[in-house]
């Protein structure tokens, strides 16, 4: 178990906490989970604790017959009384999102799957010449394309790769927030080669990765980033997705426009 958590497991989501935890806190963990969940067969630590954030979460006690899977989900409405109909409402508003796997009398048929088609995002066999198969497959893996750009100076690389490993995940490779993610962020994030981003100018944008956006996942990434790696986001995010005239005129060429 030690090596499990030390290494993680190699094709899984568990990952290797060496370089997180020191060598006694790995073993803490693993004799905690031995004594607790194998040898003690505990059910589990409670979840719901006002220091994970949960304040007086006896109030829901209605609904925790559905979390515990003591009454099946799909137990008839007039089957229930008037306190687990009330318990039940509360379940599905606010506690199924986490609680998922409710019990349930009747798993329902057993639907057999089966590949299906269909065009996607307008494809038509008539109109393209060739199978785009990528946006076939999936909207969302043609926006994890970065632009290809050629003469980019250090600064710009080291943006580049700053901008590809730390922002593309919410505002894709491509700069446009339209991958998986972003999609389902609200607000989305911002399409940084969409028309309302043409007026930033680089002091804006420095300003706005250092402080992020209240209320929204924007953060801040004032120390996550120091300045230096800031301006070098600022460059390429200028470059690659902006190319408004505060860049433009900047760019040593545009002098001979
Ligand atoms: C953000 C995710 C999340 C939400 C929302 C959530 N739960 Fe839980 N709940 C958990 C986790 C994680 C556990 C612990 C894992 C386990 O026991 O399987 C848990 C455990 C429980 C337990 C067992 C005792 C405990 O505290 O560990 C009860 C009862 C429970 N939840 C009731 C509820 C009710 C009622 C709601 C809705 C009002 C709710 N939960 C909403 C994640 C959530
Ligand atoms: C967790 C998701 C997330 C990450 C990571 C993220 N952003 Fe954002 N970003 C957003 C969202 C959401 C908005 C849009 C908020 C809005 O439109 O109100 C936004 C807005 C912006 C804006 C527009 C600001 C303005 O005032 O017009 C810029 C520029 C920006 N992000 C750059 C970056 C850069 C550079 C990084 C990496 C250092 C980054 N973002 C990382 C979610 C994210």
């Amino acid at each position: 178990m030690i090596t499990a958590v030390n290494q993680g497991k190699a094709g899984t989501a568990m990952m290797g906490f060496a370089s997180i935890l020191n060598k006694e806190e790995i073993e803490a963990v693993v004799d905690f989970v031995r004594k607790e969940f194998m040898m003690d067969k505990k059910i589990n630590t409670k979840y719901h604790t006002v220091e994970n954030g949960w304040e007086n979460h006896e109030r829901y006690a209605s609904a925790f017959p559905f979390a515990l899977n003591e009454v099946p989900l799909d137990r008839p409405w007039d089957k229930l009384t008037a306190q687990q109909q009330q318990g039940k409402r509360l379940f599905m508003a606010g506690c199924v999102t986490c609680h998922d796997r409710a019990r349930v009398e009747s798993e329902g048929a057993v639907w057999e799957s089966r590949p299906l088609s269909y065009p996607r995002n307008n494809y038509s066999h008539k109109t393209l010449p060739e199978v785009d198969a990528k946006s076939g497959a999936t909207p969302y893996s043609v926006h994890e394309i970065a632009p290809v750009l050629l003469s980019l100076t250090e600064q710009e690389k080291q943006g580049e790769q700053l901008f590809q490993q730390n922002c593309a995940f919410c505002h894709s490779e491509d700069g446009t927030g339209k991958n998986w993610i972003g999609s389902f962020l609200e607000p989305h994030p911002r399409d940084l080669t969409g028309k309302s981003m043409k007026s930033i100018t680089a002091q804006r944008l420095s300003q706005v990765i250092r402080d992020g956006l209240p209320g929204t996942t924007m953060s801040a990434w004032k120390s996550v980033l120091n300045e230096s790696q800031i301006q070098a986001i600022v460059k390429y995010v200028m470059k690659a997705f902006i190319q408004n005239e505060e860049f433009k005129n900047e760019q040593p060429s545009a002098a001979n426009h």
